[in-house]
């Protein structure tokens, strides 16, 4: 393979080169998001070139779909696909039970229909997002624009008196200006710093008027790989 990580990238590329062995010819594969997913899509471009593979890629973002063409992936829509056989992505949190924060780089609405639309998810990881609890990233919520700060409050309310550490919420900047997602919307973020009930706290968040989805990914990831710097990896 010609595309090389630096060695601070290592664990990254040897846990999406893990991954992209599940990747079968003909298969529709969903393409996550983030700078460990973007290690996947170079190597499926590799095996596209060298190992004449062919599949379709249905990308969870638009940095990822200008990734994929570059690399000589074909890319479709989820609506052309309908349905896929395998999603890969990375993620900003995993627990034991592979539950999943996921948003850190703001695409978690597509990447939530995109692994949900597959057969299969594989996550590609490194030690450093392994936690006894998930919380200790700040959970990513996607809110529509309209009244957001209504939302927020909102948001801020029904905390109260859920099991967490801590209840702050804060809107997500880019450039000192509000972040906004492929779907123009706006990311709040909530530091929790541990979230006790995850389940309970999702279906409370997708309750709130203006919240469009949150990045609490349950029983959505198969296969967690965890790739470490020295260029082993461990799959759960
Ligand atoms: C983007 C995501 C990413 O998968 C997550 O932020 C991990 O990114 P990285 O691989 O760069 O650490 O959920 O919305």
């Amino acid at each position: 393979m010609s595309a090389k990580p630096n060695p601070i990238d290592m664990a990254k590329y040897v846990s999406a080169r893990r991954a992209v062995d599940y990747v079968q010819d003909g298969m529709r594969v969903g393409l996550g998001t983030g700078s460990t997913a973007a290690w996947m899509v170079r190597c499926l471009g590799e095996m596209i070139r060298e190992d004449g593979l062919r599949i379709t890629g249905v990308p969870t973002s638009t940095r990822t779909a200008d990734l994929a063409r570059q690399c000589g992936v074909p890319v479709a829509t989820l609506e052309d696909a309908k349905w896929l056989d395998l999603t890969i992505d990375g993620a900003d949190e995993f627990d034991a039970d592979l539950n999943l924060i996921k948003g850190g780089g703001g695409a978690l609405l597509q990447e939530k229909i995109v692994a949900t639309a597959s057969d299969m998810t594989v996550i590609i990881t490194d030690p450093s997002k392994e936690v006894a609890s998930l919380g200790a990233f700040p959970l990513p919520v996607e809110v529509i624009p309209f009244g957001w700060q209504t939302t927020k409050a909102l948001i801020e309310e029904s905390l109260i008196g859920q099991d967490v550490d801590g209840r702050a919420v804060t809107l997500r900047l880019a450039s000192q200006l509000p972040f906004r997602t492929d779907e123009g919307n706006l990311i709040l973020d909530l530091h929790l710093r541990r979230i006790g009930n995850p389940r309970q706290l999702s279906l409370l968040l997708n309750q709130i008027p203006g919240v469009v989805e949150n990045g609490l990914f349950l029983d959505i990831a198969d296969v967690v790989i965890c790739g470490r710097q020295d260029g082993t990896v461990e799959v759960r």
